[in-house]
């Protein structure tokens, strides 16, 4: 009796403090009507689930796409204008960008269709259809089989499925388990190729804070880019060509003027990434304890050099800026996600439910077979894994990922020595050639032997004291101890050697190449540890892989365990770059103790930044002009021109460049960033600090109108008042 009641009062807590985190969870858009449009409403939302996701009509999903590899892109006109982040497109402005005509600089804008630029390699790719696939996928399977089994049927059915699913179409097809592999769906998708380049503000705008302000509230970035999808004739994808005609879409968004109240209604639709919401304490202490603070020591070492490198040289800031940009990114989320995730005294919560857990399993004996032993297998498997992924990550950081620059430029050349090996034709090997020699002009464009030795010396000292020896690749022994830890004695002896610190003698040498040119490679020092680093790192993939392959065994029992543990409970599935829903409101919220962050920033904070010593705050004299003038058209409500604003919607890495959605359905800003303290939400929400960073639509009209004068554009964009 008492114990039922307990019972009770725990789904009870369970139920209600699920219903307080309404705005947390990335939800499945077929799965809309059924689970969340009824709470979308109650805030708000004034349209159908069909509108957001149908398959008898055009719906917003037809105007949403994945963006290159890891953004969101959504249409702003009949005509296949489209808009994302700035630092969604910054590769294609950077690809364009020459000292002459450096558009990263001075910002893009074409002024006819004519002027657009193509970019080759760069996609979109629309959602057709999706449908849950689970029985179909997890036919054949039975109780008792071993994992391996199970998972060779499922591979089956899912090549089947996938070829079922397009046959006779220019479709793609793709099968993504969801919820650890307890539920499947099935994507159709449709890809287009040709995507041209419309218009960038300088990234004065489009970047203004730089790094400096990235993951922060309050926040002044105008990160948009335009862009245009182009199809055949008959609107169908295909390469690009200059009788391409611009794409006609089934739908695009409306873009409001209206802006937003604390508590308006939000709705974010695009692809987030990956989110860690299930996992046990275990994986939450592994990061913060074992995996972090190691990766962000070697990330400050690194951003250290750059950035004094860059504050030095103009052209060293352009080489190096992308790359600063990057290895800065997730060094600062890491940051943000051990101090988030530590005021919320996560790994706590998920010890005292972890052990509310325990005790449900151990009421009941079948229950206890199935799930008695989840969590200390667990327990073994991360101490087991926590090492090895620390390892993995260093071969990254140090051989791989903007460390020791021209390993991994070298690693580059070892299919040319197999293919040479093993007597491939001529034309497979000036294929390689062809792209080597573009792989080699792209790297020295970005590369400064100065900044690039320090990296050097600095990554390979951090590698040996840090990385156990049993990780230790053999040519690194050999260079460690020949050199006796002297990485500068090292890299110098090297440079006088090596194919692999010159242009010249690099493509030079790719030009005259003869089969018996790959004897040279394979001699060269920096090749020689390229090789030997490459090795040691596919062992050690490899074990991560077996230990990884236990977790998602273990994820997904643990998954289907606590949707039964707490059956009252809407669980929404962790992201898997598919495309999702996350609704909210338009929200400030109080960082630490006495502050509080309003909801929106304007161009008075942009100006108030302003300090032309400072790169990241460098105001472009016209937009300073502007705001002088207050020359801000139809944009701005009672003389201020926003900028940014925050709301509760739950996004994550991809959702970049995602529409944000008001209760009608129009496009009232563009996802770019999360606020500092909120960063921990992929590991666990707190509905109190976690924001997501929108840049408000109205900037960018201005910023194309105003600043840019390609007010052209607004002409096919159906602005609502
Ligand atoms: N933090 C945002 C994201 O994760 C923006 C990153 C690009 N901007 C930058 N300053 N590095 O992608
Ligand atoms: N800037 C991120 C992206 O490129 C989005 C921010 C986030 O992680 O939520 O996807």
């Amino acid at each position: 009796m008492i114990r039922k009641f307990i019972r009770l009062i725990v789904l009870f807590i369970i139920l209600s403090s699920s219903l307080l985190r309404a705005d947390e969870g990335m939800w499945i858009p077929v799965l809309m009507e059924k689970f969340n449009i009824e709470i979308m409403k109650e805030k708000g939302f004034k349209l159908s689930a069909e509108d957001i996701y149908s398959i008898n009509k055009a719906s917003m999903k037809d105007a949403v796409m994945i963006f290159g590899g890891g953004c969101t892109a959504e249409l702003i006109s009949d005509r296949g204008l489209l808009i994302t982040n700035h630092h969604c497109g910054y590769r294609s402005i950077q690809s364009h960008s020459t000292v002459d005509n450096d558009y990263l600089t001075n910002g893009f804008w074409a002024m006819s269709q004519e002027e657009e630029l193509t970019n080759p390699g760069l996609t979109v790719t629309f959602l057709k259809w999706m449908k849950d696939v689970t029985g179909e996928v997890l036919k054949g399977i039975e109780d008792g089989m071993s994992e391996e089994e199970m998972s060779d049927i499922k591979q089956e059915n899912i090549d089947r499925i996938n070829e079922e699913a397009i046959e006779g179409t220019h479709f793609t097809a793709q099968v993504k388990p969801f919820y650890y592999g307890n539920q499947y769906f099935l994507f159709v998708n449709e890809t287009y190729k040709d995507v041209r380049l419309v218009g960038a503000p300088p990234s004065a705008i489009g970047k203004f804070g730089g790094d400096t302000d990235n993951w922060m509230w309050p926040r002044h970035t105008g990160d948009f880019s335009l862009f245009r999808i182009y199809a055949g004739k008959e609107n169908e994808p295909v390469g690009y060509s200059p009788d391409n005609v611009p794409f006609k879409p089934e739908k695009f968004f409306p873009i409001s003027l209206k802006g937003t109240e604390p508590g308006d209604f939000t709705m974010v639709f695009g692809y987030p990434g990956s989110t860690y919401e299930y996992v046990p304490s275990f994986h939450l202490q592994m990061l913060t304890r074992d995996i972090y603070p190691e990766l962000i020591d070697v990330r400050t070492k690194k951003l250290e050099i750059m950035q004094n490198a860059m504050e030095k040289s103009r052209i060293v800031r352009i080489q190096y800026s992308a790359k600063a940009a990057g290895v800065s990114n997730s060094w600062k989320r890491w940051k943000g996600e051990i101090r988030g995730l530590d005021k919320l005294d996560a790994i706590a919560k998920k010890q005292a439910y972890e052990e509310r857990f325990r005790e449900w399993t151990h009421e009941d004996s079948e229950r206890n077979q199935l799930y008695g032993n989840l969590l200390s297998r667990y327990d073994k498997v991360y101490n087991e894994i926590a090492p090895v992924r620390l390892a993995r990550s260093y071969f990254r950081e140090v051989f791989f990922y903007n460390g020791v620059e021209n390993i991994s430029l070298a690693s580059g050349f070892s299919k040319l020595v197999s293919l040479v090996g093993n007597n491939a034709s001529p034309e497979e090997i000036d294929e390689v050639l062809e792209s080597l020699r573009k792989r080699v002009s792209g790297f020295f464009k970005n590369y400064d032997p100065a900044t690039g030795d320090a990296l050097s010396v600095a990554m390979l000292l951090l590698f040996e004291e840090n990385v156990p020896w049993k990780y230790h690749p053999e040519e690194f022994k050999r260079i460690m101890e020949k050199f006796d830890g002297n990485y500068q004695a090292w890299i110098e002896k090297v440079r006088k050697k090596s194919l692999f610190v010159n242009e010249k003698t690099l493509l030079e040498f790719l030009n005259s190449f003869k089969s018996s040119g790959v004897k040279k490679i394979e001699k060269d020092p920096i090749f020689r540890l390229a090789q030997s680093a490459g090795e040691t790192y596919n062992g050690i993939l490899s074990d991560y892989g077996e230990l990884n392959q236990e977790l998602v065994s273990l994820h997904r029992v643990y998954m289907k365990a606590q949707m039964e543990f707490e059956p009252g409970k809407l669980f929404y599935p962790d992201a898997n770059f598919s495309l999702r829903v996350s609704y909210g409101e338009a929200k400030g919220y109080e960082p630490r103790d006495a502050v509080f962050y309003k909801h929106y920033t304007t161009l008075e904070g942009v100006m108030e930044k302003d300090d032309p010593a400072i790169y990241d705050y460098n105001v472009p004299e016209k937009l300073r002009e502007l705001y002088r003038k207050k020359d801000y058209g139809r944009y701005a409500p009672d003389g201020k021109m926003p900028v940014c604003f925050l709301a509760t919607n739950h996004t994550t890495g991809g959702n970049s460049g995602s529409p944000v959605i008001n209760a009608e359905g129009h496009l009232i800003g563009i996802n770019f960033d999360r606020a500092w303290e909120g960063v921990m939400s992929d590991l666990m929400f707190n509905p109190e600090q976690c924001r997501n960073i929108s840049l408000d639509i109205r900037y960018a009209l201005f910023i194309i109108d105003k600043f840019a004068g390609a007010g052209y554009l607004l002409d096919e964009m159906t602005l609502v008042e």
